[in-house]
């Protein structure tokens, strides 16, 4: 079982400047929550109560504010700063300390899923006792990804951003590994941009036949909020999903009470930390 997970949500946020310039991207709201409530919302409903946030260099302060801790949500939460983007497998040489001896998932900062049967999967990833997998979702974009070949669950070729079609499966940014990954990871050489790349981290596992896939499935959302518009368009989808069904997507209390990690005087708490506002009112009304 995995109990250990890691947010990578550094980065320079260079596509979204000038907005990202004085405010990281996984603070931005996606329509009525910050994004890093998702991919945090994500972790949570794999049970995972140890997580890592990896931070840029300097914004430690501003996510402090939102999140200052797991407390609120019955969790245990720590932060590391990343001082430049040397790559997502960076987040494992980071973040050894954190993972010790243990296996360990990771999501990226900017990824939003959605889907019935998310729960389901993510059952089955954190139940992974060696290797790695990971989570494929068709796309009509796959250049601006990695994307992986399959053969039934078993991923047999892998490529980031292929110029030339591959493949229109994607591989999305949540990731379980066991504790191989800080070795392979520590041993990972820069690529021609210059950064350390998941698919040659993945690739140590595909070399021993150890890298899975799970699909997320027709009935699955995967969003990468990588660009102005990508943003608009998850904004779109949470609000479209939202107000027609009066649920909220990613609200982090309720999925703390329905794992049974804190109790009704915590989200009373958390009512007066967010002040006078629609999430307010939305956790009064799950108490109520
Ligand atoms: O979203 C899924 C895709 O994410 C995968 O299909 C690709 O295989 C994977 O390489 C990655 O591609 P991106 O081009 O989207 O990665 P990007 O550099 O935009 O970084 C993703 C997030 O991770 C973003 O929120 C910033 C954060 N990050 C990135 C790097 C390189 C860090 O915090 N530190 C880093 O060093």
């Amino acid at each position: 079982m995995i109990k250990k997970g890691i947010i990578l949500a550094g980065g320079m946020g260079t596509r979204m400047s000038p907005i990202t310039k004085a405010v990281n991207k996984q603070l931005l709201p996606v329509y009525d929550k910050p994004l890093i409530f998702y991919p945090l919302s994500i972790l949570m409903l794999a049970k995972i109560k140890d997580i890592l946030i990896i931070v840029n260099k300097g914004q430690l302060e501003q996510y402090k504010k939102i999140i200052p801790n797991g407390e609120r949500f019955g969790i245990k939460i720590s932060y590391l700063e990343q001082d430049k983007p040397r790559g997502l497998p960076d987040a494992f040489i980071l973040g050894k300390n954190f993972i010790k001896k243990d296996n360990v998932a990771m999501i990226l900062g900017d990824n939003f899923f959605y889907g019935q049967s998310l729960s389901k999967i993510l059952n089955h990833c954190v139940n992974i006792k060696s290797g790695a997998k990971v989570i494929l979702h068709k796309v009509i974009n796959p250049e601006n990804f990695g994307v992986a070949i399959v053969k039934g669950k078993k991923i047999t070729r892998i490529k980031e951003k292929p110029k030339k079609f591959m493949s229109n499966l994607a591989i999305t940014g949540l990731y379980f590994f066991d504790n191989k990954v800080l070795n392979f990871a520590k041993k990972l050489k820069p690529s021609k941009r210059n950064e350390l790349e998941i698919v040659d981290l993945l690739n140590n596992y595909k070399k021993n036949n150890n890298l899975s896939a799970e699909f997320l499935g027709r009935g699955g959302a995967w969003l990468d909020t990588g660009s102005i518009e990508d943003f608009y368009k998850t904004t779109n989808f949470v609000s479209a999903i939202e107000n027609q069904q009066g649920f909220k997507i990613a609200c982090l209390e309720e999925i703390a009470l329905n794992n049974k990690w804190i109790k009704k005087k915590d989200i009373l708490k958390a009512i007066k930390f967010y002040g006078n506002c629609d999430y307010s009112k939305y956790l009064k009304k799950i108490i109520s």
